[in-house]
């Protein structure tokens, strides 16, 4: 309780912004000290190497930089820049120890997010030390590890996210069209099995997965159409199930015969149905 109190207290004096060109050596002191403390104590310290190039890019605005700040205070730190095509690339995210486990590093990746959305930016991606075992702190946030290679006695997990703008989501009146083929598609899908956002917009030709939420909450019926069986393409549950949230879905698959391991679908894989035409 006192924990989640302290974290209350942290929270609530954090702010994200832009680093400004003078704190860079600020920045690169926490960033330096941060790398210093593992996470647990049986993972890898791994040195960040700080280039006097990096500096450079910075200043010349080709590498960015978001801090978070408790009071004038800057507490974490997160560095990307736009590579090509269409990649927000980001690295040497850090937080203070004193302030690590209270949602700033959490916080950071989220505002990116929103930068990468603003830009129109498709992907976010990122390396990180397999020894640090950062990758499964990365699949919280729904990245997914492309692949694992072998640096100079380095294991590097590179991993990425999809990040649709919503300057790519039409008005929802178009979208009226879509609406028989889905609730088609959903009628097909077998008891007990569950289908993805991305299954069912490749399906029924929507170019984007989100568009498949936005036509689900137009569902009146949950009994003739069981808009309940789509989940994430992770296992897991989308948020605002329109009939009962994440306890009034969860209930529903239940019913279905679908297990659960804490909050993803137990054996996803194979309750996973690939769909007929
Ligand atoms: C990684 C780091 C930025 C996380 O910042 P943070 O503000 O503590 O993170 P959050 O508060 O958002 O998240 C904390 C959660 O992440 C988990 N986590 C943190 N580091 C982790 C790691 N290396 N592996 C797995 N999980 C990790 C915590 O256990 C905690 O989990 P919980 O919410 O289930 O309790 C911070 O630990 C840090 O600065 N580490 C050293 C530098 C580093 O390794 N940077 C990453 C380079 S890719």
């Amino acid at each position: 309780m006192l924990f989640m109190f302290n974290n209350y207290k942290i929270m609530s004096k954090v702010s994200v912004r832009r680093a400004k060109l003078n704190e860079y050596s600020r920045i690169k002191f926490i960033t330096k000290l941060a790398y210093k403390i593992p996470y647990k104590k049986d993972t890898l310290v791994t040195k960040p190497h700080e280039s006097k190039d990096e500096e450079c890019q910075f200043k010349k605005k080709k590498v960015h930089i978001l801090v978070a700040t408790a009071g004038n205070k800057i507490v974490g730190a997160i560095r990307y820049k736009l590579s090509k095509p269409n990649n927000l690339y980001f690295f040497k995210l850090a937080v203070l120890k004193t302030y690590r486990n209270a949602g700033i590093g959490s916080l950071l990746i989220s505002e990116l997010e929103k930068i990468a959305k603003k830009k129109g930016v498709q992907k976010m991606s990122l390396d990180c030390a397999k020894e640090k075992k950062l990758d499964r702190y990365y699949i919280k946030f729904g990245f997914k590890i492309e692949k694992v290679e072998d640096k100079n006695r380095h294991r590097l997990v590179h991993m990425s996210k999809k990040v649709y703008s919503f300057a790519d989501i039409p008005k929802c009146a178009g979208l009226t069209n879509y609406i028989t083929p889905v609730f088609g598609f959903l009628k097909k899908i077998p008891t007990g099995r569950v289908v993805s956002y991305g299954l069912v917009a490749k399906r029924c030709g929507l170019s984007n997965p989100r568009l498949v939420g936005r036509i689900l909450k137009q569902n009146t019926e949950p009994k003739k159409i069981p808009c309940y069986r789509v989940v994430r393409e992770d296992g897991r549950l989308a948020d605002g199930y329109k009939f009962g949230g994440l306890i009034g879905q969860t209930k529903r698959l239940r019913a279905d015969g679908i297990e659960f391991d804490g909050a993803k679908i137990k054996n996803f894989k194979e309750m996973l149905w690939k769909g007929s035409r």
